[in-house]
């Protein structure tokens, strides 16, 4: 039984160049399955001498031992060097730096409303709303422009079925709050969306105004100019900023006027209108105008946020390109 030794050292030498789970089991059943090659050996064991039989036997049993622990220490090695290869699949690198997550931010009209709401709040203004959808009386009646005024023209706006608007102004605002809350002291600020029939590099078909309105007995046009000055100087930031109140008109107040301040480029420019609350506004809001005066304005937020923010054409606001968006967070 020379060749004991030779297959016992071929399945050897095989377990150990198995590199896979798949190989070592084959070779393990090619020489220990039932009908494998050290088991083919012990049969062979019956047609010999008794006295051969003995060592022959135990010769056996010690190669197929040997060949037990060559598998087993192969497949403690196979087992470990899977283990290895999931840990390094699964590596995390906890010094890699983060991926991130992308704050958002808010958009410039909006830190702009905010800026103006927080500066009207700071002096004693509570902020009103109202619907973007209005009715006729709210947005041009009681504000003393009847059917057929010429200002609603300058005003178009999209009409929607029922004959309401979409309000081409927040100054329905002012006659949404005046009836609800009917008596004065009245102080608001109103910022909302509005909706008008125009188109260009500084008008949008949807903008955004602000709407503010003093009724107490004694304001005057005096307080107007104080309060409306130290509020744009605070909002620019800039102390030395030059305004102007350029006479205009607007049914709804009287005296009117436009409200312009200086450009860097030394040129006018147009921020919002303003003036003394008409007499029959008062009136188509049940407040006596003999007993009390007030004031108002409306700004556009959206040529506020232009010239903070040095954006020259206000279609960008809009546009919604996050290249834009982003430089505002
Ligand atoms: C008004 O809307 C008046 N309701 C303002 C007012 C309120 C006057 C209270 C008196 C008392 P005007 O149409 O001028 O006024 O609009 C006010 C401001 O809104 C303008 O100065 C401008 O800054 C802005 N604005 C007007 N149209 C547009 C537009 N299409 N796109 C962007 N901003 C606009
Ligand atoms: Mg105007």
């Amino acid at each position: 039984m020379q060749n004991v030794d030779h297959i016992a050292a071929a399945g050897i030498a095989a377990i150990e160049s198995s590199s896979d789970f798949n190989t070592l089991e084959l070779v393990k059943a090619q020489y220990m399955g039932k009908t494998g090659e050290l088991n083919a050996l012990l049969k062979q064991l019956g047609q010999m001498p008794p006295e051969e039989r003995k060592t022959v036997g135990a010769h056996i049993n010690e190669c197929k031992n040997r060949f037990q622990t060559a598998y087993n220490a192969k497949h403690e090695a196979l087992s470990e060097a899977k283990l290895q290869a999931q840990l390094a699949a699964e590596a995390l690198d906890v010094t890699l730096p983060g991926r991130g997550q992308n704050s958002g931010g808010l958009h410039p009209v909006t830190l702009t409303l905010q800026r103006v709401v927080e500066l009207f709040h700071s002096i004693g203004f509570e902020v009103a709303a109202g619907p973007e959808i209005e009715d006729d009386f709210h947005n041009f009646q009681a504000l003393n422009i009847p059917q057929n005024h010429p200002a609603r023209a300058m005003q178009d706006t999209f009409y929607v079925e029922n004959g309401d608007v979409l309000r081409t102004h927040t100054s329905p605002i002012q006659i949404r709050y005046m009836l609800d809350k009917k008596n004065p002291p009245i102080r608001i600020i109103a910022p909302g969306r509005v909706y008008r029939v125009d188109s260009d590099a500084t008008h949008s078909p949807m903008f955004h105004q602000a709407e503010g309105l003093w009724v107490e007995e004694g304001v005057t046009f005096a307080d107007l100019k104080a309060v409306f000055t130290d509020f744009i100087r605070r909002f620019f930031e800039r102390d030395d900023l030059q305004v102007r109140f350029r006479p205009s008109f607007f049914p709804f107040t009287e005296p009117s006027a436009e409200i312009d301040i200086m450009g860097d480029n030394g040129k006018w420019l147009e921020v919002g209108g303003c003036g003394m609350v008409h007499p029959n506004v008062l009136q188509n809001v049940n407040i006596d105008p003999e007993q009390y005066t007030g004031f108002a304005f409306g700004i556009g937020l959206d040529r506020f946020a232009m010239l903070r923010y040095g954006v020259n054409d206000l279609r960008l606001f809009f546009d919604n390109d996050l290249n834009f968006l982003k430089q505002f967070k």
